[in-house]
């Protein structure tokens, strides 16, 4: 009897124990504070603590974390040949759905995880994920501090000095126009640069930090969210000619729009051709299935996204989600319903291209190799354990992996839609050529003197 009773118990407990996490697993549809963001990330941590690790990249203005949560089956590590991937909302502080967008998805990830989910588990385990909700905690604070359901267009929209995040990066467009026409480099513009980066005293706190993160992991592929208007738009961002509207292509072009449509495909009002403009003064025109080119629709310096194309090796679109920058509440299921499936598909283009590792004959990484690619004028660069991700179109290219001292390989390679092809390169040092070279020699004059026996 009492054995009995104490498998009861034990039972009930355990009922009690799925329930709450049953609970703990929803999607809670609501506007989340600083504090209430914090807790929402450490529950996705607490639920799914194997894949997921919390970090700050630095301080806002007013000392607020700029947090991000990462998914990946080995949080904190870069695992040679994973790829990795970032999504960044709510720079500018009054456009809050994305930070809401980033919240129910860290959520919506760990849920599916656990529950089996094939394709999110297969996304966690081959991807590294990181979620930063508010790249300006100090502007959302003061936007959403404002009383009543209605939201000014502008309070908020700055950092707490007044500074337009996506302003306020260095304009690196300026100099790759110029080297366009005058040779120079095609990729990591800042190189060598991160002292005068720390010395700026332009730079605001959060861009400051968000440009050492672009700089120090190897990500492949990234958006910005943001609200004002619904498209997603790619780079360049900046006209050539300083133009208010001009169509701005980057080398890239042809797989920027791609990625741009593989986010506006899932979401129905996005890529509806009907839809009203915002606004009845708004110019939609450049728009086309829901995707835009930035410099197209209107003239953008010093904004993150072409910084990030520019500065490293990661892809960044940026997303305008809703027409509203800070709707009511009761709307963010709806908001979440409709982007919930090109965010994830977002992710998974990360998984496109070419990929693989460039070594030496001896099977040593080459980290800083150059791939470039035939007909395409940005290069991308090898990361730490010589492993490399090209995002890529499909069709048929001519790749390149080449580095200082090393003799260039060549290779041909068919891209299909995805999932990435796998290239590995392997090179000889110019200093084993010249060994080798000398053998050759060395063997020759040893013929040659048997043979005429001098
Ligand atoms: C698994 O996740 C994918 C991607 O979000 C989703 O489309 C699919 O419906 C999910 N499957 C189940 C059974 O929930
Ligand atoms: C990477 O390589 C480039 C050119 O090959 C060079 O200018 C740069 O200094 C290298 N960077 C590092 C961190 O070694
Ligand atoms: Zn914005």
């Amino acid at each position: 009897m009492k054995l009995f009773l104490s498998v009861l118990f034990l039972t009930a407990a355990a009922v009690a124990l799925v329930r709450a996490a049953g609970t703990d697993g929803e999607i809670s549809f609501e506007y989340h504070r600083y504090e209430e963001l914090r807790k929402a990330l450490v529950s996705v941590w607490l639920q799914c603590p194997t894949i997921t690790r919390i970090y700050t990249i630095g301080e806002s203005f007013e000392g607020r974390e700029l947090l991000v949560l990462e998914m990946s089956d080995n949080p904190g590590t870069h695992e040679a040949g994973e790829p990795e991937f970032k999504y960044i909302a709510n720079m500018h502080g009054n456009e809050a759905v994305g930070r809401e967008l980033l919240i129910y998805l860290a959520q919506y990830l760990c849920n599916q995880y656990q529950q089996g989910n094939e394709t999110i588990i297969d996304l966690v385990h081959n991807t590294r994920i990181h979620l930063m909700p508010s790249m300006n905690p100090d502007g959302f604070e003061k936007a959403a501090s404002q009383p009543g359901e209605i939201k000014d267009w502008f309070v908020g929209r700055s950092n707490a000095q007044g500074v337009d995040l996506n302003r306020n990066f260095p304009d690196l467009d300026r100099i790759i126009y110029i080297n366009e026409r005058e040779g120079g480099a095609n990729n990591h513009l800042l190189q060598n640069m991160k002292k005068a980066v720390d010395e700026n005293t332009k730079l605001a706190p959060e861009s400051k930090a968000v440009i050492h993160w672009i700089m120090d992991i190897p990500f492949v592929l990234s958006a910005n969210l943001h609200g004002g208007d619904v498209v997603a738009n790619y780079p360049y961002d900046e006209t050539r000619t300083g133009s208010t509207h001009e169509y701005s292509a980057s080398p890239d072009d042809v797989m920027f729009k791609s990625l741009a449509r593989a986010y506006s495909i899932y979401n129905p009002v996005m890529s509806d051709q009907h839809r009203a403009p915002c606004r009845k003064t708004d110019d939609d025109s450049s728009f086309k299935d829901g995707i835009t080119n930035g410099g197209a629709w209107y003239s953008v310096p010093g904004g993150m996204q072409d910084f990030n194309y520019l500065s490293s090796n990661c892809f960044e679109i940026t997303l305008e989600l809703s027409c509203d920058k800070f709707p009511n509440e009761d709307t963010l299921k709806l908001y979440w319903e409709q982007n919930r499936n090109s965010l994830v598909n977002y992710i998974e283009q990360v998984h496109r291209g070419v990929k693989g590792f460039v070594r030496d004959l001896q099977g040593n990484p080459i980290s800083n190799a150059t791939i470039s690619v035939e007909g395409i004028d940005h290069d991308v660069t090898t990361a730490k354990d010589g492993d490399y991700w090209r995002l890529l179109a499909p069709g048929n290219y001519k790749v390149a992996a080449s580095a200082p001292g090393y003799l260039t390989v060549i290779k041909k390679v068919a891209v299909p839609y995805s999932p990435a092809t796998r290239v590995d390169f392997e090179l000889e040092s110019l200093m084993e050529r010249k060994e080798e070279e000398r053998e050759e020699l060395m063997d020759w004059w040893k013929m040659m003197s048997e043979t005429l026996n001098f």
